[in-house]
């Protein structure tokens, strides 16, 4: 057993002898990964010892997501067992809390944490169990294995800056446009995407006004998977659209209403209340379609090839408040 020492607020013991991993402890629980998985720990309420077991390159993934989004909104579920709540400040860290037959065995743990500690813990235990070999943003046919002894590091791909337009892709002072030069190929599942942009024609003094630019283009150009950015915002609305190929790595449990339009081919989701997991609804998204979660569920989508999906936000810091005094509605829409 090795000895923690502090690391600026992150508990991490020194690398193990045998596969090279550090094992993290953060509150109550631990987590330890060995050449295939990732070993989270706790005691439960009534003093008993738990684990739950995740498959290493899952678990990376689904950590990517959490690191990168800042704990993205509402809830990120890594699988049916382990996740965070972003509170926005706080973040809950939990095991079993909504999974309806752990909660009920009492046997899941809640625990919550300042942002910045909970932050740099998981960005640590990301860097330090990511091989150089693989980038878990990455649809899987686009990057090497996740499993093996520690090899490496993989630092760039695992600290991308996250891509937010403050007004809109394209406009002076503002998120550029992708391209080759700037590292951004058109993807191969996307060959045959136009990349002409529209033809602009402000009144003088109107240029930075005016705007418009290839979203599909954009979206061919994107080399990750299942990552929204920001292409237009206007107030509260974030326009966050992405490119998805293979699983969502998490479960995304929503705190909000959002809304999915299918760009290009298709995404099935698994649709679940987001507190005990009893299924709701299975959602077969085409092209053209699209579909609003409510702020009850949970979801996770299957794209069998690299798909287009845009996600719209409201990324009001209140709505959550008011969702949960009853002032603004779970659904967006009453028929
Ligand atoms: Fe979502």
């Amino acid at each position: 057993m090795n000895a923690p020492t502090d690391i600026a607020k992150v508990l991490a013991s020194t690398p193990d002898a045998l596969h090279g991993y550090k094992t993290f402890t953060l509150g109550s629980f631990n987590f330890r990964r060995d050449e295939y998985f990732v070993h989270i720990s706790w005691t439960t309420r009534d003093g008993r010892p738990l684990s739950h077991t995740m498959d290493a390159g899952n678990f990376l993934r689904a950590l990517m997501r959490d690191v990168a989004w800042g704990f993205f909104y509402g809830g990120v579920n890594f699988d049916h067992v382990f996740g965070t709540t972003n509170h926005y400040k706080t973040v809950d860290l939990y095991a079993g809390t909504y999974n309806v037959t752990m909660k009920s065995a009492g046997v899941d743990l809640l625990e919550n944490f300042e942002t910045p500690q909970i932050a740099a813990t998981f960005a640590q235990m990301l860097d330090d169990w990511t091989n150089e070999a693989f980038d878990p943003f990455s649809a899987p046919q686009e990057t090497g294995s996740p499993y093996g002894r520690k090899s490496g590091s993989n630092t760039p791909k695992l600290t991308r800056a996250r891509e937010l337009a403050k007004r809109c892709v394209g406009l002076k002072d503002d998120l550029n446009l992708r391209s080759d030069a700037r590292g951004a190929p058109i993807n191969r599942a996307f060959a045959d995407v136009p990349q002409d942009q529209p033809e602009l024609h402000p009144e003088p003094g109107f240029e930075n006004e005016v705007h418009a630019f290839n979203l599909f283009a954009f979206l061919s150009r994107s080399q990750v998977t299942w990552n929204p950015s920001f292409t237009s915002v206007v107030k509260y609305s974030f326009m966050c659209p992405t490119t998805e190929e293979h699983i969502l790595p998490i479960i995304h449990a929503n705190d909000r209403v959002e809304w999915f339009f299918q760009m290009c081919d298709e995404i099935h989701w698994d649709c679940a209340d987001k507190t005990t997991g009893k299924p709701l609804a299975r959602v077969i998204m085409k092209a053209g379609d699209m579909a609003a979660m409510p702020a009850y569920c949970r979801h996770q989508g299957y794209s069998p090839k690299r798909s287009m999906l845009l996600v719209w936000e409201n990324g009001s810091p209140n709505l959550v408040y008011e969702i949960e005094k009853g002032e603004s509605p779970e659904i967006p829409v009453t028929f």
